[in-house]
């Protein structure tokens, strides 16, 4: 009962089968030669996770981590700006003091004298998104900042930081 057709068909079918079996390899191989890790099919498995998590991290907003942020945890992150930052307002320090620094005005505590870079920002608010960018890196986010601190790269520590400075005004 098999006519050309039908044969053409299956055989058609075997090859598209075989086609994706091949690319699928070669994927796997070019994948793993990237990853430059040794150990063979197991660690292209592990390689493709890793991807996936990084990918996760980027695509997690400040508003996602701030939903399920620990403001225990971000009173532990202060301790990290308390040498310059107090919290008390109007008390400046080498830095102008935070309370109530979430969604306070850029460069608006009295007294305090802000870099060329920070005065130009006034007028704009400290939303948690300009928040954690300046946090992240605040020589990058505001380039010639007189913050001397490197940032902090852990987006969970910044969100659980602005969850605690934000709690404090409440
Ligand atoms: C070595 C001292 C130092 C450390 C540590 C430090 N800061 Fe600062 N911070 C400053 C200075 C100085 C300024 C003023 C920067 C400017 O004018 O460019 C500033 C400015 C700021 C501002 C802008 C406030 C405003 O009124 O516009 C925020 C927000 C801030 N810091 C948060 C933090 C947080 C949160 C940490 C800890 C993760 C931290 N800083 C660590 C010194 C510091």
């Amino acid at each position: 009962m098999f006519d050309t057709m039908t044969f053409t068909k299956i055989a058609g079918g075997v090859c598209g089968a075989l086609l994706v079996l091949l690319l699928g390899k070669w994927a796997a191989e070019e994948l793993y030669h990237v990853g430059g890790h040794g150990g063979g099919e197991a660690s292209y498995v592990i390689e493709v996770e890793e991807t996936e998590v990084a990918e996760d991290v980027e695509e997690v907003s400040i508003e996602e981590l701030l939903a399920s942020a620990d403001i225990a945890k971000g009173a532990k992150v202060f301790k990290k700006c308390s040498s310059c930052h107090k919290l008390e307002a109007g008390e400046n320090g080498t830095g102008p003091y935070l309370y109530g620094v979430v969604g306070r005005q850029i460069a608006a505590a009295d007294g305090f004298g802000y870099s060329g870079t920070l005065s130009g920002l006034a007028g704009e608010a400290w939303t948690p998104e300009n928040l954690n960018g300046f946090l992240e890196k605040p020589k990058s986010w505001a380039p010639g900042t007189t913050m001397s601190f490197n940032g902090l790269r852990k987006p969970q520590e910044r969100a659980d930081l602005i969850a605690y400075l934000d709690s404090l005004d409440d």
